[in-house]
C-alpha cells in the first residue's frame, strides 16, 4: 500500500531524499566484507548476533551473505540446513517451479533438464541480468530468493548482483519519467512459454515495480530481448535502454563475487547475473547452486 509518506510517490521529494541518501550512505561494495559478519558453524544453535547481523544487511541492502564454516560431506544433510536457515529469517512459503527438485529447492548445474527446454540456467552460458519469476502472475510474486553454492566451478561463474532500490535511485534521479513507466502495470510482457504445442505458462503483463504490502518496493524485470515486450511509449523504451547501459558499463553499486562452496546469499530477490564459467571434468566438482523461490520477503517470522 502506497501512503503519502512513502518515498516511493513522486511528488514526495523529501521523504524520497532522506531514503535516498540512507540508502547510498548505507552501501557497502564488498562482499567478502559482508560474509564475514555470518560464517555459521551451526545451524541449529545460530548466534542471535549472526540472526541480527543477516536482518540488518538484508534490511539494508536486501541481501544477507552467509557462508557455513563447517559443511557436511552429505549435500542433502547441507541442503537441510539451507532451508533450516531461511525458515530463520521467514522465508517459509516456497514457490515450486517446474525444475525444482522434491523438497522445493532447485538444484542448479549443467544439465539437459527432462522434458524442457534447454534453459540458460542449466548451462555453462552467460546468464543475464533478472530478477526471479519475472513471469509469475501477480498474486504468485517471487519476493524472497537464496542461491547457496555447494560447489564452485574450476573457473568463471561470478555472480553480480544489484539492489532493486538502488535500480529504481539511478532511474529516478535521471529520469522520475521512467519510473512512471516502469510503475504502469503494462509496462511488460512476457510472452507465453508454450512446449510441444502445449502452453505450460499463459502470458504474464505487469508493472515493473510496484509495492509490496509492508510498503517496500518489488522489481520484475529481465534484460533478455527476445522473450519481453515492452510497451511501446519512449519513457518505457528509455527506462529500459538506460538499464541495458547499466548492464554495459557497469556501476559502481552492482556487488561482484565468484561464490565460493558452501557461501550463499538470501535476498529480497534482487536483481542478478553470473558469468559463463568452465567446469570441471571431475563430476563431484562442478558447479552446483541450489536455488529457492520465495513467496515471503525476508523477516523474522
Ligand atoms: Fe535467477
Amino acid at each position: 500500500m502506497i501512503t503519502s509518506h512513502s518515498p516511493f510517490v513522486l511528488s514526495n521529494h523529501t521523504a524520497y531524499q532522506h531514503w535516498r541518501a540512507t540508502k547510498l550512505d548505507q552501501f557497502i561494495p564488498d562482499i567478502a566484507a559482508l560474509m564475514i559478519e555470518i560464517e555459521i558453524d551451526n545451524i541449529s544453535q545460530l548466534d542471535p548476533l549472526q540472526t541480527r547481523a543477516l536482518l540488518i544487511q538484508a534490511s539494508r541492502y536486501n541481501m544477507a551473505f552467509y557462508r557455513f564454516t563447517q559443511p557436511d560431506s552429505d549435500d542433502a544433510i547441507n541442503k537441510a540446513k539451507v532451508h533450516q536457515l531461511a525458515q530463520h529469517v521467514g522465508l517459509q512459503r516456497i514457490d515450486k517451479n517446474i525444475c525444482a527438485d522434491d523438497d522445493k529447492l532447485t538444484s542448479i548445474k549443467v544439465c539437459q533438464h527432462k522434458g524442457q527446454h534447454q534453459y540458460i540456467p542449466y548451462s555453462n552460458k552467460r546468464l543475464s541480468w533478472h530478477t526471479d519469476g519475472y513471469y509469475n502472475t501477480a498474486d504468485n510474486q517471487i519476493n524472497g530468493m537464496l542461491l547457496h553454492f555447494e560447489q564452485h566451478a574450476s573457473s568463471g561463474g561470478e555472480s553480480l548482483l544489484l539492489d532493486p532500490d538502488i535500480a529504481y535511485i539511478l532511474l529516478r534521479d535521471e529520469n522520475p519519467d521512467y519510473i512512471k513507466a516502469f510503475m504502469h502495470p503494462k509496462a511488460m510482457t512476457i510472452p507465453a512459454n508454450i512446449l510441444n504445442g502445449k502452453i505450460i505458462r499463459a502470458t504474464q503483463t505487469g508493472a515493473v515495480f510496484s509495492l509490496h504490502p509492508t510498503g517496500n518496493l518489488h522489481m520484475r524485470y529481465s534484460a533478455r530481448t527476445r522473450n519481453i515486450q515492452w510497451r511501446n511509449n519512449s519513457p518505457t523504451q528509455e527506462a529500459v535502454a538506460f538499464l541495458k547501459s547499466l548492464w554495459d558499463n557497469g556501476s559502481p553499486y552492482i556487488l561482484r563475487h565468484t561464490m565460493q562452496a558452501h557461501e550463499g546469499v538470501l535476498c529480497n530477490n534482487v536483481l542478478h547475473c553470473r558469468t559463463a564459467f568452465k567446469d570441471s571434468d571431475n563430476p563431484q566438482k562442478q558447479r552446483l547452486l541450489y536455488r529457492g523461490r520465495y513467496l515471503d520477503r525476508i523477516a523474522l517470522p
